[in-house]
């Protein structure tokens, strides 16, 4: 089993390059089947959710090039409408074949999406939309089964802005007759992302970034070449690396309005936060950060993706912090890893109540899912002595070399292999 050991107490100084966004290159890989011309997408991070969803794609006759640049080309000619490959039920981001297959082929099955075991993660809202659009869509327990005659334009409102439901309605829609409204959007940048990405196709998409999308449905889609965003998930967690060691971080590129929650609640525990040009950041914390609270909240409200790494920040705050989730209902698997650490956690429903320590010690733990890990990787770095973390799979489904970016900032951090 691969893990991290981890040797906290140093602070994490220099400078890092963000990667590619993840939960931005999941729906454009899906959107690049929607045209059989070449699609060439940037800035794409080599990880383990975007490599299996290549494999998934290759599966149905889609020609998938890794470019040396970190580009990744693809020519989507004939395609099946049937995905076998069970690696599809092992990441989230598969979901939205659904909604381009559908698009393209008018069919679809494959096997019920994963992902992390954060919530019950259920499908009827994209089931909803794709039903109003004129597709006959069901979850059969563990397959997703579909087919549409002609997506026809239609009022869509969703009883949850969901990243993932938006992202499917907008890959249904965009040949749809007529015009298609999403109310209740998720405003996600990764909703926006993917709107430029099917516009810059000749799509004619309105308003994403919006409560409310207006879809025109085109013809026909054309290839295209685009540059993928930075991956606010992964500069906020360096982010609060910085806050958490005492450091003194420089990240590039960023788009400061995807980190806006991130940026003021930090600013407010008194950590120092300095933007060039909106693209360039520098954090610098110097001493133990003051209690704070966050709740969880559809963009533009604060990131449930970075939830468990504010949960580690709390931990050595000053003060009692209160931490509430509101997106997911399990996402505190983290608690009881970190109190092995020294952490002083009680959890009621969905708040937890972190006392600040001054000092966590390091021990064995275990990733339980991705942000869980990237938490206690950080905790790590933080602590007195060895950390040892297990399960680090969870960790590079969306962290590209992350211990090697943290030990290029001066954190003492191993990948090991060890028997079990
Ligand atoms: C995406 C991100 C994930 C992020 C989340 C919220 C990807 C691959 N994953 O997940 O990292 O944490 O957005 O920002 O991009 N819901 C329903 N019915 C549905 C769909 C969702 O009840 O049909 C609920 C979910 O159970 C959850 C909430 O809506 O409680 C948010 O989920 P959603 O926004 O859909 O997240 P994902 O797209 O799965």
């Amino acid at each position: 089993m691969e893990i991290y050991r981890i040797e906290g107490g140093n602070r994490l100084k220099g400078e890092i390059t963000a990667q590619g966004s993840k939960n931005g290159a999941l729906p454009l890989i899906s959107a690049s089947l929607l045209t059989d011309e070449p699609v060439y997408i940037r800035n794409v991070p080599r990880l383990l959710d975007v490599e299996t969803l290549i494999e998934v794609i290759r599966g149905v006759g889609a020609k998938v090039k890794h470019l040396k640049d970190g580009t990744v080309s693809v020519e989507a000619g004939n395609l099946n409408w049937e995905i076998t490959d069970e690696r599809a039920s092992k990441i989230r981001g598969s979901i939205t074949l659904v909604g381009s297959l559908l698009s393209r082929v008018g069919k679809v099955r494959l096997p019920f999406p994963g992902g992390c075991h954060i919530g019950s993660r259920p499908v009827d809202l994209h089931i909803k939309g794709f039903k109003a659009l004129g597709a006959d869509v069901k979850a059969l327990g563990t397959l997703i089964e579909g087919k549409v005659k002609k997506m026809r334009g239609a009022k869509i409102y969703l009883d949850y802005p969901s990243v993932g439901a938006t992202e499917n309605i907008l890959l249904a829609s965009v040949f749809a007759e007529g015009e298609t409204f999403i109310e209740n959007a998720a405003q996600e940048p990764e909703v926006v992302e993917l709107a430029n990405f099917l516009n810059s196709m000749g799509g004619k998409i309105e308003g994403a970034g919006t409560k409310c999308i207006r879809v025109e449905g085109v013809k026909k889609l054309h290839g295209t070449d685009f540059t993928l965003s930075p991956d606010r998930v992964e500069i906020g967690t360096f982010m609060i690396g910085a806050a958490i060691t005492g450091g003194d971080i420089t990240i590039k590129p960023v788009i400061f309005e995807h980190i806006i929650p991130l940026v003021f609640k930090l600013r407010e525990i008194g950590v120092n936060i300095k933007v060039e040009n909106g693209k360039i950041l520098r954090v610098i914390a110097k001493k133990r950060p003051k209690k704070f609270e966050i709740r969880t909240m559809p963009f533009p409200g604060f990131p449930t993706d970075l939830q468990s790494q504010m949960l580690a920040l709390a931990t050595i705050a000053e003060g009692v912090s209160l931490i509430t989730e509101t997106v997911f209902e399990n996402r505190f698997m983290v608690v009881p890893e970190l109190r092995k650490m020294g952490a002083k956690i009680r959890v009621e429903g969905r708040t937890a109540f972190v006392e600040g320590v001054a000092q966590l010690i390091g021990t064995e733990v275990t990733a339980t899912d991705l942000r869980a890990g990237a938490a206690l990787v950080l905790a790590g770095l933080r602590a007195e002595g060895e950390t040892i973390i297990k399960k680090i799979y969870h960790i590079e489904r969306g962290y590209y070399n992350l211990h090697e970016k943290i030990r290029h900032l001066g954190g003492k951090i191993w990948k090991e292999t060890i028997n079990l």
